[in-house]
């Protein structure tokens, strides 16, 4: 017995010390522990950002794959190893419609097919960051970024972010005042994660020519722009012509499916994508090739696929406008949101002093059995506690009003 106990005692703390340093960040989120329970069939959970699963194009897409299959070139070749840099057809596809829906210029070689734009999110931080490297980001930001960077020792800068964005006066004001140079710049431009918000068409330029300026390369990633329920699309910061690098992260998740991880990153600058391609060659080979090739044979039919994003878009404006209208409804006085005008999220905070979401949280699953995302993991420097995040793309209607009226039940019933 004393030589087993002698043993864990020496075992714990060797197992530890052999892990590498940057390890000391990555930790399971206690909040994950909790959102596991609301996984019960009886709980309402707005916490995810899951697509709806009724939408997938799942009809299209097996016929996509029958027809690669049926291919004696195409059939062998998207079950084959491939290049690096991704599927040749994908990368002009996403040429093509980065023009024609965004009216961006850019060549199919300056595209790089990723898994996931989280992947893309990583290999950024593999090739630009040492550790204790500064990074600017939005307050708050999207958590995958954070948690993808914090592998890499990241530490980061907050910019003052209102209903409009990034505010490009305290960008510049971080830019000029801090000794030593950010290595990079990241927004989400369009209905962020978590906030919902879109930078205003009026900050876009400006926020460019800041980052040209002090030479700190811009992370565009824009996962929701397809989203948008009404008015005009804005104008990508990667469509400014800049001196500067900026490199823009795009993604089938929201107009397609996410489980196939087909996504791209745009960048001009020739000198990043060298890095960027060995870099994710180290990681994976190459995005798996099959779905690649399933993504571009589905894609390439342009009435189609532009009919697919259009039905994503009604349904999810209808299960918007049905959460707002249930928060406007049953929401106390106190709780603030805002008007997405896209995307999958509504943001909303608390003007109560001593509110805490988290336990929130653990009250609403356990007696109303309704869940959200507390919002403190979103802040970079975790210090704001009054905020959640609701998602409206993943139930009907009907749900969504349930669920608005079950959490307002417990801010209620929630100690003032
Ligand atoms: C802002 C943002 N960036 C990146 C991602 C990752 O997307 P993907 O599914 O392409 O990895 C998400 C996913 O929700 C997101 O919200």
């Amino acid at each position: 017995m004393q030589g087993k106990l002698r043993a864990m005692e020496i075992a714990t703390p060797g197992h530890v010390n052999r892990l590498a340093a940057r390890t000391q960040r990555l930790r399971a989120s206690t909040i994950r522990e909790i959102l596991k329970v609301t996984q019960q069939p009886d709980v309402i959970s707005f916490a995810g950002g899951l697509p709806a699963p009724e939408l997938f194009p799942r009809k299209d897409l097996a016929e996509a794959a029958a027809r690669i299959l049926a291919d004696p070139v195409d059939g062998s070749n998207s079950l084959q190893y491939s290049v690096t840099e991704g599927h040749p057809p994908l990368r002009a596809w996403v040429a093509k419609r980065l023009h024609e829906v965004w009216g961006v210029e850019v060549a199919p070689d300056d595209v790089l097919v990723t898994g996931g734009s989280q992947q893309g999110l990583d290999l950024i931080g593999k090739v630009f960051l040492n550790p204790g490297d500064t990074v600017v980001l939005e307050n708050p930001s999207y958590l995958g970024t954070i948690q993808a960077w914090d592998a890499y020792e990241a530490e980061y800068l907050t910019v003052e972010t209102d209903a409009l964005g990034m505010v490009p006066e305290a960008l510049e004001r971080t830019l000029r005042t801090t000794s030593v140079p950010p290595k990079l710049v990241y927004l989400v431009p369009n209905f962020g994660n978590p906030t919902g918000v879109t930078l205003a068409q009026e900050r876009r330029e400006a926020i460019v020519r800041i980052c040209e300026r002090y030479d700190v390369p811009l992370v565009e990633d824009d996962p929701y722009g397809e989203l948008r329920y009404e008015g005009r699309h804005l104008t990508p910061l990667i469509a400014y012509p800049s001196a500067g690098t900026i490199i823009y992260l795009g993604t089938n998740s929201k107009i397609c499916a996410p489980g196939l991880r087909v996504a791209w990153m745009v960048c001009r600058d020739g000198a990043v994508r060298e890095r960027i391609v060995p870099a994710k060659q180290a990681a994976d080979l190459h995005t798996n090739t099959f779905c690649q090739f399933l993504f571009t044979e589905y894609a390439k039919d342009g009435a189609t696929f532009a009919a697919h994003v259009e039905s994503i878009r009604d349904c999810y404006r209808q299960r918007r406008n049905a959460m707002s209208e249930a928060l406007h409804a049953f929401m106390p006085s106190d709780v603030r949101f805002n008007e997405p005008g896209g995307g999958l999220f509504f943001w909303a905070t608390v003007e109560r002093p001593n509110i805490d979401t988290e336990a929130l949280l653990h009250e609403v699953a356990e007696k109303q059995r309704v869940a959200f995302v507390p919002g403190r993991a979103f802040f970079p420097h975790h210090d704001v506690k009054n905020a959640m995040r609701l998602n409206f793309s993943n139930m009907p209607p009907e749900r969504i009003r349930e669920g608005v009226e079950r959490l307002a039940q417990g801010l209620r019933a929630y100690p003032a």
